[in-house]
């Protein structure tokens, strides 16, 4: 029997004000494997503990990302027209993620880190020419499409329309980022592009133009490398590099931005925060403890190939299977007192980057630098930062975001 705290979790508008925290709690404490109906779908199982969402991710024999990883239904044909190796099992995942891997390895964007310092002084300098502003607009959105930008080689001059066609993406479900909003649209609207955007139909056409060296990429960036190796073994087709440019861009723009958008939240609420920061006693952990926090993919799917248990739960083959990250991340069994930030949490087994799975994500690094370089860039330059109001949040179940965060600072 669901008590009062329980929404919908199919429905974007449960998560218009924020994660729906109290929901996942009690679906954690009382059925932790709970069968969730969906308003237009066939249902859901949702795994909210820790240890199921790590035992679920662990065995991708059995929980396939192969039939999609949102929670939407798509048919084959739809499938096959949008997938990207994040949409496939091992061993044909493996040869996409063994060619990208060293891009985005430690030690590659570890010789981003001056490049990345550079970059978030002169962000967080320009932001201070006023004391009171939007920190999510003026701080966390600028870093991430910049770097994501230098590392696959795109033209700086491009990335202010890439973030808006990223926010478009990804924030599919929200009209302040689409006026095509994915759980409005016609039954059949779009539904062979990428997050079912039309954004994606651009993006298509810029990775088009990049295949054309119709824009010009640098030859040193990621786009330049798989395009190479593509030449000498076709790894990608054509349709599946412009789905892979989409995927790039939705996944290195706004989770990135979120985390440090959640950081900005929780340092402008808890000035201890800051002062705890300027000690530079924390920096090994504190950027992981605001990605757990900030969970900024609440979810990925998987689906079933056979009949299996899961904790409580029976499963059938081909049901949708979600690994609720959001809820792993405030496991009181794993984390103690899980709603808190404690900057020295370590160890700190948060599965916000997939951990555990073989698609863990790729930009683990770089998101951590990122977070990590602005912080000690702004924590360096301001005495106290305050919010002003309450944030705005990303109306989708997918992704949790503070979309707004108004602040007064001291310098
Ligand atoms: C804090 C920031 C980020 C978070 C929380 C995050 C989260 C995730 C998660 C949970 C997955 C696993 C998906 C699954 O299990 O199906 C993933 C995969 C991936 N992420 Fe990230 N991500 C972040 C930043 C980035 C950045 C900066 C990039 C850079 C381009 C990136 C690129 C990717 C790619 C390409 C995959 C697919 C990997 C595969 O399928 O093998 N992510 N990410």
């Amino acid at each position: 029997m669901l008590n009062k705290d329980y929404v919908d979790l199919s429905d974007h508008d449960s998560f218009k004000n924020g994660v729906p925290h109290q929901t996942f709690e009690w679906l954690r404490e009382n059925d932790p494997v709970h069968w969730t109906k969906e308003k237009n779908g066939r249902g859901f199982w949702s795994v909210t503990c820790h240890k199921d969402i790590l035992s679920a991710n662990g065995n991708n024999s059995v929980f396939s990302s192969a039939k999609g990883i949102r929670i939407e239904d798509q048919t084959r044909e739809e499938y096959l027209a949008r997938r990207t190796f994040q949409e496939t099992d091992p061993p044909e995942h493996r040869i996409t993620r063994k060619m990208l891997a060293p891009a985005f390895s430690q030690k590659a964007i570890s010789s981003y880190e001056n490049m990345i310092r550079e970059l978030a002084e002169l962000i967080v300098i320009k932001s201070l020419k006023s004391l009171e502003f939007d920190a999510v607009e003026l701080i966390a959105k600028q870093l991430p499409m910049m770097m994501l930008g230098r590392i696959l080689g795109l033209p700086d001059s491009d990335l202010e329309w890439l973030i808006k066609k990223g926010d478009a993406l990804i924030g599919n479900s929200d009209p302040e980022f689409t006026n095509d909003i994915v759980d409005k649209l016609e039954k059949n609207q779009y539904r062979f592009m990428p997050f079912r955007s039309p954004a994606a139909i651009e993006l298509y056409d810029y990775a088009e133009k990049i295949m054309q060296k119709k824009i010009t990429i640098h030859p040193n960036g990621v786009l330049s490398k798989v395009l190479d190796s593509n030449k000498d073994q076709k790894i990608m087709e054509n349709h599946e590099f412009k789905n892979f440019f989409c995927l790039l861009i939705a996944a290195g723009n706004d989770t990135t931005r979120y985390s440090i958008a959640m950081a900005l939240y929780l340092i402008a609420n808890n000035p201890k925060l800051l002062s705890d920061l300027k000690t530079n006693d924390h920096w090994d952990t504190a950027p992981d403890e605001f990605i757990r926090l900030a969970s900024p993919t609440m979810y990925f799917r998987r689906t079933a190939t056979c009949d299996t248990a899961l904790g409580n739960a029976e499963i059938k083959k081909n049901d949708k299977v979600i690994l609720w990250f959001v809820s792993g991340n405030r496991d009181k069994s794993v984390f103690r007192n899980p709603h808190q930030a404690i900057l020295s949490r370590n160890p700190n087994p948060h599965v916000s980057f997939g951990q555990g799975g073989v698609h863990f994500c790729l930009g683990i690094w770089l998101a951590r630098m990122e977070v990590k370089v602005l912080l000690q860039e702004l924590s360096k330059k301001i005495q106290s930062i305050k919010a002003l109001d309450e944030p705005t949040w990303t109306r989708s179940n997918f992704i949790c975001g503070v979309k707004s965060l108004n602040v007064r600072i001291n310098t």
